[in-house]
């Protein structure tokens, strides 16, 4: 069994698609081991995503992921993240596989519904992130 983090982000909350996030998780075989809902301060905000220090998108980032409420998910299962990027595809919507979350909910590559950690290290550094 591996862990990986997920953020469902504000775009998502506020279309009341929280279950139906979940719901893709657990049918997908993942263990919800932690999660809470939360809203981010642009500080924390900063900090979560400061590996894109210096990209031209992350001041929107920042503002449009403090604009509302977010739900983090600690997960579990085998190979947890590598099947949970397949499963949420693509970072732009447009160009996600069909069938995977950012093509089913996603909006544009801002607002692109959730978040998944994309290696081991940074699921560990996520998961303490939010959960300590
Ligand atoms: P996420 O997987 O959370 O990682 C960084 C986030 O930045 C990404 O999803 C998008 O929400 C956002 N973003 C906005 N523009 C871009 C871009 N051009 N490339 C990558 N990420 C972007």
């Amino acid at each position: 069994m591996s862990k990986t983090l997920l953020m469902i982000k504000p775009d998502a909350t506020k279309r009341n698609l929280i279950g139906h996030v979940i719901s893709r998780l657990e049918k997908a075989r993942y263990n919800v081991v932690e999660m809470k809902m939360l809203q981010l301060t642009e500080e924390r905000a900063r900090q979560f995503y400061a590996v894109h220090e210096g990209k031209p998108f992350l001041d929107s980032l920042v503002s449009f992921m403090t604009s509302g409420p977010i739900v983090a998910i600690a997960l579990e299962k085998e190979n947890a993240v590598e099947d949970l990027r397949a499963l949420i595809g693509a970072t732009d919507p447009g160009k996600a596989a069909c069938g995977t979350l950012r093509d089913e909910i996603g909006l544009d590559i801002e607002k692109n519904s959730v978040h998944a950690s994309d290696s081991d290290e940074n699921a560990a550094i996520e998961f303490a992130f939010h959960f300590g």
